[in-house]
């Protein structure tokens, strides 16, 4: 952990806590404002509302220009970055045609392929050429390219499930996945510091979301115990089923989950497991097959093997890698 500099900290939070009053005043008196003028939309509810709206707009807004910035060329080491300004402080940004050359410290690009890559770059365009870069059909109709299948094998033997099924994008694997296995009944117990696709998978689901402590897995055991001893809210009745989810390195902590511990308590309650391996495939164990590998963990003793083709393997995508059961029954609910 790096220590941050007392004095940094507290000017950090004091800019933040003058930015935050002068932006409730602010809207105080906007409201004042918009309920006078005519061409205000008289009786509708504002659609965005919250403090996250707030916010983006008198937060956020004011320092936008140093994030989100466009790039235009690979994501390689260094790449160029566009430069932009703005006229309006900062609510639209226009772009310029002069780009600065800058050290890349934002991809995820682990193991360098999204670059210019002597192997990988040709084999891509070839297969452009052959196969073009859309279906244009779902998965289950028109959709299914040899190239699919092939990768769905290599992924299944890669991370050692007996099948695994490919998705165009890897948070709505996690967000569209979860919702497919689990639902009314059932309860998910999920590390307080999940990803987001795997929280709105989670509440997408139906199911009833119990949090245990980042890493934890005596926290994870007591509320196991806890959940299976009370059942189901109201009734009373056992749960259908119950998963954990968890990430084999977090990706904003590059903490390493403390798989084998939590494997082990899972298998005591009988609760399913589900590993999202986005950070941790291809980056970590003697040859890449992620914290399964690094860990000495069987990953026969993982239920659910989900990962990411968007951080070393330098593509887009996702992937769920389960039983044979689960790939014949997914698509179908999906795809
Ligand atoms: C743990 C985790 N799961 C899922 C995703 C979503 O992956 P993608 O960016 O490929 O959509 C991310 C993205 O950063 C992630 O960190």
């Amino acid at each position: 952990m790096i220590a941050i500099p007392y004095f940094t900290a507290l000017t950090t939070y004091f800019s933040y806590g003058l930015l935050f009053v002068f932006g409730q005043f602010r809207d105080f008196f906007r409201k004042i404002l918009d309920w006078w003028s005519t061409d205000n939309l008289q009786g509708y509810a504002p659609i965005c509302l919250g403090l996250e709206d707030f916010y983006i707009r008198r937060l956020y807004n004011r320092v936008q220009d140093c994030f989100g910035r466009p790039l235009s060329s690979a994501p390689d080491a260094w790449f160029d970055v566009v430069e932009r300004y703005s006229n309006d402080n900062n609510k639209t940004l226009k772009r310029t045609n002069n780009v600065s050359r800058c050290l890349n410290l934002g991809s995820y690009n682990y193991l360098g392929f999204a670059a210019a890559d002597e192997y990988c770059t040709p084999r891509v365009i070839d297969s452009l050429k052959k196969y073009s870069h859309s279906t244009c059909s779902s998965r289950v109709d028109g959709g299914t390219l040899a190239l699919h299948n092939e990768l769905e094998e290599c992924v299944a033997r890669f991370v050692g499930k007996p099948a695994a099924i490919v998705f165009g994008m890897g948070y709505v694997t996690n967000s569209s996945i979860l919702p497919v296995l689990m639902g009314k009944g059932s309860l998910i117990i999920s590390d307080s510091l999940n990803h987001n696709s795997i929280v709105n998978g989670a509440r997408g689901s139906g199911a009833t979301i119990r949090v245990f402590q980042h890493n934890t897995p005596s926290h994870l055991e007591e509320v196991l115990r806890e959940q299976i001893a009370e059942g189901q809210p109201r009734t009373r009745r056992p749960w259908k089923k119950i998963m954990v989810v968890v990430e084999g390195i977090y990706s904003m902590e590059g903490e390493l989950c403390k798989l084998p511990e939590i494997i082990t308590i899972c298998k005591r309650y009988k609760a399913y497991t589900y590993l999202d391996e986005a950070h941790s495939i291809g980056a970590v164990g003697k040859t890449g097959r992620g914290v399964c590998e690094l860990l000495g963990v069987d990953t026969s003793d993982v239920d659910i093997m989900m990962g990411t083709f968007s951080k070393s393997f330098g593509s887009y995508g996702g992937y769920i890698a389960g039983s044979k059961q689960n790939k014949s029954y997914l698509p179908y609910k999906l795809l």
